[in-house]
């Protein structure tokens, strides 16, 4: 089994999220030993944000007149792609960041978005082509917006999340919450606590 284990919190040791992303990763090895690990760290290595050069391999331009730089950029896209549809589970740390997800977690959504290789068109709408995973999402956040229609209209974080999946054909979307870090310290390891606490249960649903 191929997991890719993905961060993206500014905020190392300190980061929730990746002590989190940690936890679950280590769960799913304790789970099968035959694992293979890849971990991508996208605040210290963030993917370049878009560009009209890295649209290159979207336009479905002639690769002969691609330029020096469309050609590394879209280099760039395929290895993360290729990374992403080789794995069978993916963890996502996804910090909560401005009501959203960190910009190094969206510039690697956008290499993923590739028509033809997580998507496609077709008479009846688009349809998802990475159906195929399981993706684990580790939810941190200062506040708490779950709990509120307000506070759901404010958070972009785990809408947008689903929203992206579920157009790459994901359905087995397992997620864990981490909400309410900033409101009283004294509760962040309860807080932490909770969130392993309901990994046993995501864990235990069959795979898809
Ligand atoms: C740059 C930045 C922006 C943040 N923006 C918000 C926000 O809009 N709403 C919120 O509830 N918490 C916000 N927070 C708090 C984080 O969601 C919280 O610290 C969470 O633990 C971040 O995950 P991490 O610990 O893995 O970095 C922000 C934190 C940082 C560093």
């Amino acid at each position: 089994m191929k997991l890719l284990h993905i961060d993206s919190s500014i905020t190392g040791t300190n980061s929730v999220s990746r002590a989190l992303t940690q936890f679950v990763v280590d769960q799913l090895r304790q789970q099968n030993d035959q694992v293979q690990v890849e971990h991508v760290d996208l605040a210290l290595n963030p993917p370049p944000h878009f560009s009209a050069d890295s649209l290159g391999m979207r336009l479905g331009l002639d690769p002969a007149t691609l330029t020096d730089r469309q050609r590394a950029e879209n280099a760039i896209t395929e290895q993360y792609l290729e990374q992403f549809l080789a794995s069978d589970v993916v963890v996502i740390g996804a910090p909560f960041y401005n009501f959203t997800i960190p910009s190094q977690l969206k510039a690697w959504m956008d290499r993923l978005a590739q028509a033809g290789r997580t998507f496609r068109y077709t008479s009846n709408g688009p349809e998802g082509l990475a159906g195929d995973k399981t993706v684990y999402l580790v939810l941190s956040r200062g506040g708490i917006y779950s709990e509120s229609e307000q506070g759901q209209a404010m958070e972009h974080q785990e809408s947008y999340l689903r929203v992206m999946f579920g157009f790459m054909g994901v359905t087995d979307l397992r997620i864990v919450y981490a909400e309410g870090l900033g409101k009283a310290p004294e509760l962040r390891d309860q807080i932490i606590d909770n969130a392993k606490a309901s990994v046993s249960a995501l864990l235990e649903k069959s795979v898809a």
